[in-house]
């Protein structure tokens, strides 16, 4: 008997090692390796009011796939964005350098070499450009200076272009909520037809759309064809420049300005009513592109103006309103200004001054927005508030507070009048500032892009690794399984024909 047990024994082991070995194979890799050494890559998305810097990482040996690059940390720059340092040399190069430090120390020393950096500017930038194209040089020129001067992989400082900008933000937004591939139990396979949702961002210059359609797109400077994962994905994208929150916010105090004249006192419907505050006209009002249209013929740019809430909901709902153009469209539809748009359709997801205008809104009121009359009945709510009604609730400045009732109405009006998000449509919007512990913005879709990490192919790598080393090892181990078994049956029948015997 004991001699029986102790044949069995190697059987047994075997059996063990076989059924250890299959788990360790097939049970996702994440639970049983030891944390994978990582690569990095840094993203400077330098806006129009600020500049943040994020950090992103991947395990060293995974490069393909959805959900592999996280966010490993990001940093606010302090001061304004990289343009409003134009004619202030050095200011720009110098603002960036707190975040840079922050960067050498978060990243292992032994990768810095290997981390791209790079740099994009958006429409702060763009407009600086239109404005004086050598400064805006001057400005990249020196940020880039200073960038190289770190141990990273420094790679480049340029200004993004509105479609760009747009198609980036959409690419982060699908890769974040895995809707190009799927990462699964053992391999990475595609994504069989979950539909990609568009990206609706709202900057401070500029305001992005972009979704996938299969209408026609009667623009060309509209489309966009992008080849991810096997599969190919026709975009209609529209950067409206000057449709940033700062920006559009500026434009209605150049028309106030206009329609009023320009006096002492002029009255802004959407400030709080009694609200007061102080303007300069160059610097806060006309010393911009998007305001040109509005200049008077002569002012004084160091004039101070006082400004005066008369927190008029309806007064500032049908301001914002004009300040949209509806002529001029040569399609056969348009959302605005004479671009075309097709119907939107499908999830979206709307980040940035979206997100935080919609969350001020839902802080201030407690209504949950779920339809554009909801939204209509909160901002009304929001208009008739004192500044100090505000600030108590949300416990932010005046200076953000003062803009929520012209804001609100200004991203009410832009989705659901001019892009067309009815009753219907607006519920498949959803509100986020962060998907997957990452920011959600331009800048991971740009690195994604620019370190070729989304792989344009699919079927290749996905067999790749089916019949790769993997599916061998797992072969191997049951091999070693049914080995095992035989061992043991053959085992037990010696032993139940030798007790026969006795
Ligand atoms: C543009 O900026 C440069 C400084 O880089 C300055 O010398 C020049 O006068 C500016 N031009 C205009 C048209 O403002
Ligand atoms: C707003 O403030 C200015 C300067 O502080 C003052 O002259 C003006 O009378 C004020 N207007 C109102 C309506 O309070
Ligand atoms: C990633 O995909 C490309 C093709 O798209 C392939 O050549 C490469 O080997 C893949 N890399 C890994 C690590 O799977």
């Amino acid at each position: 008997m004991g001699l029986l047990c102790s044949q069995a024994i190697p059987a047994v082991v075997l059996l063990i090692l076989a059924i250890v070995g299959i788990l360790l194979v097939v049970l996702p890799a994440k639970d049983m390796e030891k944390p994978p050494e990582n690569m990095y890559g840094i993203v400077l998305d330098a806006g129009s009011s600020h500049t943040s810097m994020y950090i992103y990482k991947w395990p060293a040996d995974k490069i393909n796939g959805t959900g592999i690059v996280t966010q490993h940390s990001e940093c606010n720059v302090q001061g304004g964005g990289i343009s409003s340092y134009a004619g202030k040399h050095g200011g720009a190069a110098k603002s960036l350098g707190p975040c840079m430090d922050k960067a050498v120390k978060d990243i292992p020393k032994f990768r810095h070499r290997q981390t791209p950096l790079y740099l994009g500017a958006t429409a702060g930038m763009r407009l600086l450009n239109i404005v004086n194209a050598t400064e805006s040089q001057r400005v990249l020129k020196e940020v880039g200076n200073k960038l190289r001067s770190y141990p990273f992989n420094f790679r480049n400082a340029t200004i993004l272009s509105g479609k760009e900008e747009g198609a980036y933000g959409w690419v982060t937004v699908n890769y974040l909520l895995e809707n190009f591939a799927k990462s699964g139990f053992v391999c990475r396979w595609l994504n069989p037809g979950k539909a990609a949702i568009g990206a609706l961002d709202l900057g401070g210059a500029s305001t992005q759309i972009t979704f996938e359609t299969s209408e026609k797109i009667e623009s060309e400077e509209n489309m966009m064809e992008l080849m991810l994962y096997g599969q190919k994905y026709k975009l209609y994208t529209h950067s409206f420049l000057c449709y940033g929150q700062d920006q559009f916010l500026r434009k209605l105090l150049a028309h106030l300005i206009k329609t009023q004249g320009v006096k002492a006192q002029i009255n802004h419907p959407c400030y709080p009513r009694g609200f007061n505050t102080s303007i300069k006209l160059g610097e806060d009002v006309f010393d911009s592109p998007c305001t040109k249209d509005y200049r008077p013929a002569q002012f004084n740019p160091q004039m101070s103006v006082s400004v005066v809430g008369t927190g008029d909901y309806l007064n500032c709902l049908n301001t914002v309103k004009n300040m949209f153009s509806l002529r001029n469209c040569s399609y056969s539809k348009c959302s605005f200004d004479g671009v075309f748009q097709p119907n939107v359709t499908g999830s979206f997801m709307a980040f940035s001054a979206f997100f935080f205008t919609h969350s001020y809104i839902t802080h201030l009121t407690n209504i949950t927005i779920t339809t554009p009359s909801r939204m209509k009945e909160a901002i009304r709510l929001v208009c008739n508030m004192t500044i100090s009604e505000m600030t108590q609730r949300t416990k932010q400045s005046e200076k953000y507070m003062k803009n929520v009732c012209a804001a609100s109405n200004f991203v009410q009006v832009l989705l659901t009048e001019r892009y067309g998000f009815n009753e219907r449509l607006f519920l498949s919007i959803s509100f986020q500032k962060k998907a997957g512990g990452a920011s959600v913005g331009w800048a991971l879709g740009y690195m994604l892009s620019l370190t070729n990490m989304l792989p344009a192919e699919g079927s290749g790598w996905v067999k790749a690794l089916v019949v790769g080393p993997w599916a061998s090892i797992l072969v191997l181990f049951i091999l070693v399984l049914c080995i095992a078994l035989g061992y043991l049956v053959m085992t037990y029948r010696n032993m139940t024909t030798k007790e026969d015997m006795v």
